[in-house]
């Protein structure tokens, strides 16, 4: 990346800078806002359709939301609240949504009577409806779709009365589109891969491998085997290497996800996952330069930058630390900049012209929370307060977050049996419906900064992103003024 002058004079009078005091500057563009390219990377290994990541926090990231990310381009973090099977259920609901290679496919025996099979469908939640029917000896006998299912009218037979006994496998070594093939010749609607003993080792399903092939799917963030990527966040506490491991083979990206990424426990943690587990490690939160720096002479493969910027945080105010962001984005990036690892910049963003300017300053991605917190898809329910609809949004680093989840205690170093210090506050952010509504408008705006300043992709706008310092009257200038606002805007909520 160049270097940026504006943020590089502020460096050297010890002054730091964050969105509001900056805008971008125009330059030549050739660059229509439709024809950008957006793809990035989380990490060294992990790309992204779009720059944009969710946070791993309890209000914000859970499967629901995660799936509906990736389906945009991004990609979920979800959170480490979650005890260790809660998490893995989440990233494995995460993996099942869409399948392309379906690794280990949910079995049932035929001997099953259908009444427990569907009354298990619904307590594990399985948003699918195919399962490869096993016998006795653990050998594939058939396979049972939606359709047997919708068509039994007497719940109490056995799978093997409803089931497809005429089936169609394949070797485990078949590819998607040899699986596509062969599943449109022989119209079938799920393939089961079996081993040579005949134990099933795969299944492709035909809706989802129709998506992927036939450009449904073309934007979302997919694994080399077209399951929906995800990130899981853990700490550093006794239990993070047993919850790699029940995670290790699931999910795509490790955040090791702490208030000061740049601590011995940290790095301990980051070179034990790197030792053992061949998987990227996201590593955070940091500010400063030496601290990135740190982090990927240990190995990281991403880095998380952000300390204090959040719009739930009160850090800087209840530690006096921290560093606004897009100096602490800036020098980040320049302290690792030719080391091929990205730069995640997490918080602090309000509006979608916040994103342009994080990735002029040296990001490769941006962390939401606040941004799609109160979706349809962040967890929790609306609550109406005035006769408009809110949801909860609250700290990580909150009583409540660090009441009921010991690892929101451990993020803050808080002790299990100490008081509790928060560094973070809970409330509630307006209601704002389909996250696919509201990341429109956020990837319109990036669409449209990419447009003004001439940039083609993410590296263009990293490296040809100019910023000029602006002064309270500019601010006030960019804004709305000198006017009533009568028609709510959908991408723009004032000053607040
Ligand atoms: P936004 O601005 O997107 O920020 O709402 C989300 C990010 O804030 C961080 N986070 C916290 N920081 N106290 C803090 O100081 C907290 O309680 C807290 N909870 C979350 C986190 O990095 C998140 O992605």
């Amino acid at each position: 990346m160049g270097l940026k002058k504006v943020l590089e004079d502020a460096r050297e009078q010890g002054l730091a800078l964050t969105f509001d005091d900056v805008r971008l500057r125009t330059g030549y563009s050739e660059i229509m806002p439709d024809g950008v390219n957006l793809e990035s990377r989380f990490s060294r290994n992990v790309g992204l359709k779009i720059p944009i990541v969710s946070a791993a926090m309890d209000t914000v990231t859970e499967s629901r939301l995660a799936i509906e990310i990736a389906k945009l381009g991004g990609i979920g973090v979800i959170h480490r609240g979650l005890n260790i099977e809660d998490q893995f259920r989440e990233v494995d609901r995460v993996k099942h949504h869409l399948n392309g290679l379906i690794e280990k496919p949910i079995c049932v025996y035929a001997s099953d009577v259908v009444l427990d099979v569907l009354k298990r469908r619904e307590e594990k939640k399985y948003a699918f409806h195919s399962f490869p029917v096993l016998g006795e000896d653990n050998k594939l006998v058939g396979i049972v779709t939606g359709n047997d299912f919708d068509l039994c009218d007497n719940s109490s037979l056995r799978i093997k009365d409803i089931m497809s006994a005429e089936l169609l496998s394949a070797p485990r070594g078949i590819n998607i589109d040899q699986a596509y093939q062969l599943m449109k010749e022989r119209k079938k609607k799920a393939l089961p891969l079996v081993d040579e003993d005949g134990t099933v080792n795969g299944l492709y399903i035909f809706s989802d491998v129709k998506r992927i092939k036939e450009g449904s799917a073309r934007n979302y963030n997919l694994d080399s085997g077209g399951q929906l990527r995800v990130a899981v966040a853990v700490g550093t506490g006794d239990e993070t290497m047993d919850r790699v491991s029940r995670l290790y083979g699931g999910v795509d990206v490790i955040v090791i996800d702490t208030a000061h990424g740049d601590s011995k426990s940290v790095i301990e943690t980051l070179n034990e996952i790197k030792r053992n587990y061949n998987i990227d490690v996201v590593v955070g939160n940091v500010s400063v330069g030496v601290s990135a720096k740190r982090l990927v002479d240990a190995g990281a493969d991403g880095i998380k930058v952000g300390q204090g910027p959040g719009s739930i945080c009160t850090t800087r105010i209840i530690a006096g630390i921290g560093r606004p962001q897009v100096s602490a984005i800036y020098d980040c990036a320049r302290a690792i900049d030719g080391s091929n690892i990205p730069i995640c910049a997490d918080g602090g963003l309000r509006s979608s012209g916040d994103v342009p300017i994080a990735i002029a300053a040296g990001a490769h991605s941006v962390m939401m929370g606040g941004m799609i917190a109160g979706t349809e898809e962040s967890p929790g329910s609306v609550v109406y307060v005035e006769g408009r609809q809110w949801k909860s949004y609250r700290g990580m680093g909150s009583i409540g977050a660090m009441e009921s989840n010991s690892g929101s205690r451990q993020r803050y170093l808080q002790s299990d049996d100490g008081r509790l210090v928060p560094e973070g506050v809970e409330g509630l952010v307006p209601y704002k419906g389909k996250l696919s509504e509201v990341m429109a408008q956020y990837i319109g705006g990036l669409r449209k900064g990419m447009g003004y300043v001439g940039a083609k992709d993410i590296r263009e706008l990293i490296i040809k992103g100019e910023l000029d310092r602006i002064t309270l009257a500019g601010f006030s200038e960019s804004h709305p003024h000198d006017i009533r606002i009568t028609q709510d805007s959908p991408n723009y909520r004032g000053r607040n």
